[in-house]
């Protein structure tokens, strides 16, 4: 299916309307720069465990195997490159006067593309903190030194991303909340949906009053309650959607 085909004039005229737009982004938006997703085929959480991976209790447990997977996937992130789809919001938000990303994502693919105003819901790996003092590192940092590394006053150091069984960060998920409220229309990108409260924010918007878009390969439990599910990769559908509206 050629992701320009099922673009509505409905669709556009939502965009032609709005005053707010959001996307919601989640890991399927970065498969296409080569940044694996959690539940597809070849999906992180296929191959690793969440629980002895991505918690506070597995952490605190084993240190060097948390680090030792964190410092491979910050390699691997470093390596990758926006897609057309993180190009698309980019120009988007020079477009609209309101515009907002909420992400999932923790790869910082979006501000390396060149949007600015986006709420990171889990963090983002690119940014480190100690434990004890709340002093903030490098990647550089943490990469160079030893397999666990640890702050000048003795504290350990971890990735800046939210473990399950941890809160979001506040901030950034009132704003993410705000904007949810306000948009006028929401696209939803390569997200299953599946973890909460980030989950709860395409229904947020719908409830507000949103025109909801999905963009997903698959179907998921959002689709049949969106206004539209456009079914196709992210790379090509938001530049497809991005002409349409220009
Ligand atoms: P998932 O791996 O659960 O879902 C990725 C979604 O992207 C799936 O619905 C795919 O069909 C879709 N997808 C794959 N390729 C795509 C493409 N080229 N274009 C568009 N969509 C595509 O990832 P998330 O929904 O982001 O949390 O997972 C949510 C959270 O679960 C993550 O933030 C992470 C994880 O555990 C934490 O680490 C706290």
């Amino acid at each position: 299916m050629k992701s320009s085909e099922n673009i509505s004039d409905q669709l556009v005229s939502a965009f032609r309307t709005a005053q707010h737009v959001v996307a919601f982004t989640g890991a399927g938006m970065s498969a296409e720069s080569g940044v694996p997703t959690f539940r597809g085929d070849d999906g992180i959480w296929k191959t690793f465990k969440p629980e002895e991976l991505a918690n506070l209790n597995a952490f605190m447990r084993n240190p060097a195997l948390v680090w030792e997977w964190y410092a491979a996937r910050k390699k691997v992130i470093a390596e990758v490159q926006p897609n057309p789809g993180h190009y698309a919001l980019a120009e988007m938000e020079r477009k609209f006067s309101s515009f907002a990303v909420i992400t999932q994502n923790i790869d910082n693919l979006h501000r390396r593309a060149g949007n600015k105003n986006v709420f990171e819901l889990h963090g983002n790996i690119e940014r480190n903190y100690c434990m004890k003092c709340g002093t903030n590192f490098t990647n550089e940092y943490v990469l160079a030194g030893a397999a666990v590394p640890q702050c000048t006053c003795g504290g350990m150091i971890r990735p800046d991303v939210v473990w399950f069984g941890e809160m979001l960060p506040e901030d950034e998920w009132e704003g993410a909340i705000r904007a949810c409220r306000s948009a006028d229309v929401l696209l939803s990108v390569g997200t299953s949906g599946v973890v909460y409260p980030a989950a709860s924010l395409p229904q947020t918007a719908k409830l507000a009053g949103a025109y909801v878009i999905e963009i997903n390969p698959e179907p998921t439990s959002l689709s049949s309650h969106a206004d539209v599910f456009l079914q196709g990769k992210s790379g090509e559908i938001l530049p497809a959607i991005l002409a349409a509206i220009r």
